[in-house]
This record gives structure tokens, sequence and C-alpha cells, in this order.
């Protein structure tokens, strides 16, 4: 898996591939699956249709590593627009946010004050932002903004650890101890043994483990994988130890297991899906065919023909 998640992240990260992607029509069928469109219009239709199936939703505008500090303000912009329609389509306000696609590239402060920004926003519509973890260059900085963020926003945001890495339990309980809420996430980039384990069953045995201690300890702990087996486990212990079902919440991806996120909920639990939006979607759709051996074989067979 490790091996097929490497060498697709790799081969996208080609020119000439990236191209054909874009403006290829099979592919863009695939793009749709897990993209919910170009506009903010057709992803507040997508957070409808989800709603409308008591499933809420957390919106999030494509795009990461910008190259000035006016397509990061601009972002900011985008991003304090999607938080006031929600409010305004009676929807949850909830929008996930990549600190690179603020400007982290340019400087820690200019990703710090434009988070603030955001959040200030996010305070007036009683909404909450969620910090996308990036790769494993960015997590140390991600972390001590988060940190600083949450002194001033402690009801509005929110970080994503993720299970792959060697440090996750250590930045697991430094949330736990703020009272901050934490996505747990297995990681989908492909990182470096120094940081990372290598091992599926070790990142799978991390990710079980850490589900324990955020919903025995954590504060509304969001619960993200599409692996039925650790969904299993997760609800397990929060049954053993009466952990009622409205401490935490299951997130998945737009697209993915649509029909273990329509039986989560008629089951009791709650679910929010991760919504994308945007022109940017190349990179989120490349970790998304990385993530799947059947999602990369598709596009292989593509670029064969
Ligand atoms: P795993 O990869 O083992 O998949 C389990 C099963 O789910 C697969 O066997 C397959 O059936 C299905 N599945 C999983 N991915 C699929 C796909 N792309 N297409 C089709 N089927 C698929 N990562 C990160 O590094 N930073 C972040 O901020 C986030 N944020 C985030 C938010 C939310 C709501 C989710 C659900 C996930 C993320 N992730 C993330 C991505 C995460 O790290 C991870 O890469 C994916 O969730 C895939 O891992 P699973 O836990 O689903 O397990």
């Amino acid at each position: 898996m490790n091996i097929i998640r490497r060498t697709v992240l790799a081969v996208a990260d080609n020119g000439a591939v990236s191209r054909f992607f874009r403006s290829n029509r099979l592919t863009r069928g695939l793009v749709s699956r897990f993209v919910a469109g170009d506009t903010l219009v057709e992803a507040m239709a997508a957070a409808h249709d989800l709603d409308s199936r008591s499933i809420t939703t957390t919106l999030d505008l494509l795009g990461e590593n910008v190259e000035s500090a006016e397509e990061a303000r601009a972002a900011v912009e985008t991003y304090t627009t999607i938080l006031r329609s929600m409010r305004d389509a009676n929807l949850e306000p909830n929008i996930s946010v990549k600190l690179t696609m603020l400007g982290l590239d340019f400087g820690r402060d200019v990703a710090a004050d434009n988070m603030t920004a955001i959040l200030d926003v996010a305070r007036d519509v009683s909404g909450f932002v969620r910090i996308d973890m990036e790769g494993s260059a960015c997590t140390e900085v991600t972390m001590l903004i988060f940190d600083e963020l949450h002194a001033t926003h402690p009801a509005e945001v929110g970080i994503v650890i993720q299970t792959c890495l060697r440090r996750a339990e250590s930045d697991v309980r430094h949330a736990i101890d703020l009272g901050a809420r934490v996505r747990l996430v297995k990681g989908a980039y492909a990182e470096p043994e120094e940081v990372a384990f290598q091992n599926r069953v070790e990142v799978d045995e991390n990710f079980a483990r850490l589900t324990r201690l955020l919903l025995s300890e954590g504060t509304y702990p969001a619960i993200a994988t599409h692996d039925l087996d650790l969904v299993r486990a997760a609800r397990e212990h929060a049954r053993r130890f009466h952990i009622v079902s409205d401490r935490f919440e299951f997130q998945m991806l737009y697209g993915v297991r649509r029909d273990q996120q329509e039986r989560l909920v008629a089951d009791g639990y709650r679910m929010r899906v991760y919504v994308p939006y945007g022109a940017e979607w190349y990179p989120y759709f490349t970790r998304r065919i990385a993530e799947r051996p059947a999602n990369a074989l598709f596009v292989l067979r593509q670029l064969r023909r």
C-alpha cells in the first residue's frame, strides 16, 4: 500500500501527468466523485443534500501553498463568505482550512493573522474551523500556531492529528490537556521513516489506541476514517464505557463509503462529511487516488490508453 501511495504521489508531481489529468474527460468523471464542484453554490448544494440525510458538513475550499500574500487574503475572504453563507442557509457553519493556503510559506505570522480573521467571523456566526494537517514539514509549526489560536478562540478552532506520525500520541495528550477538539486521521502524505510508521498495522494500532484515549478523555473528538474495523472498535469502546453518541462524531470524505455514512446515522451516531470544492482540486485528488489501489489502477489504465 505504501509503495502504491509513494508511486502515485511521485508520478502525480510530474508536469505532463498533471496536464493530462486536468484535461482528460474520463478522469474528470472520477474527480467529481471526490470534489463537490468548482463553485460555492455547488458545494452548498452538496451540503444541503447531506443535511437532508441528517449528515453535517465541513466545507473545504481546495488550494494549498499559495504563491502570494494576496492569494492568501483572497482565501480568507472566501472562507469568511463560506461561514456566513452556511449560517444564512441554516447549515452549521463548519470549515476546514490548510495553513499553507493562508500564507504559511510567507511566515508564521501571516498564516496566524489570516486564521485569526477567519476565527473572528467563526465566532460571530457560532461556527467552527478545523485546521487540516499537511505534510510532516508543517507539523511542528502548525501545532505551535494552533496553540496560539486556541488560546484566543478555544471554542472556534480544532486540529487534526495523524496516527502515522510517531509524535501523534504526545500531540493527542497535549490537545487533551488543552481541552481542544481533535480530528484523528491516519495521514494522507508519504512520510519518511524518521517521523512516521511505515507499516500499516502500526498506523492502525496507533489509530485504535488514540481513539480510545480521545473518546475517554478528549473534548468532542472526531474519528475520521473509512476503515470499518476502526469504526467498529470506536463504537465498542464508547458502548463499553457508556460514552454517549453526542460526545463525539465520525467523519468521512465526500464520495467515499456513502453507504457507511448513512448506516452510522441510522445507528444513532453523528456523521460529518468533508466536502471539498474549487478549481484547485489536483493535489487533493491525487491523495485520494493514492489511498486506494483500485483508484490507482483505474487511473493507470487511463494513462496507458
Ligand atoms: P484506509 O486508507 O485503510 O481505508 C479504509 C477503506 O476505506 C479502504 O479499504 C477503502 O474501502 C475505503 N477508502 C479509503 N480511502 C478511499 C478513497 N480515497 N477512495 C475510495 N475508497 C477509499 N489526512 C491528512 O493527512 N490531513 C488531514 O487534515 C486529513 N483530513 C481528513 C478529514 C476527513 C474527514 C477524513 C475522513 C480524512 C482526512 N484525511 C486527512 C485523510 C486520512 O489521513 C486518510 O488518508 C484517509 O482517510 C484514508 O484512510 P482511512 O482511515 O479511511 O483508512
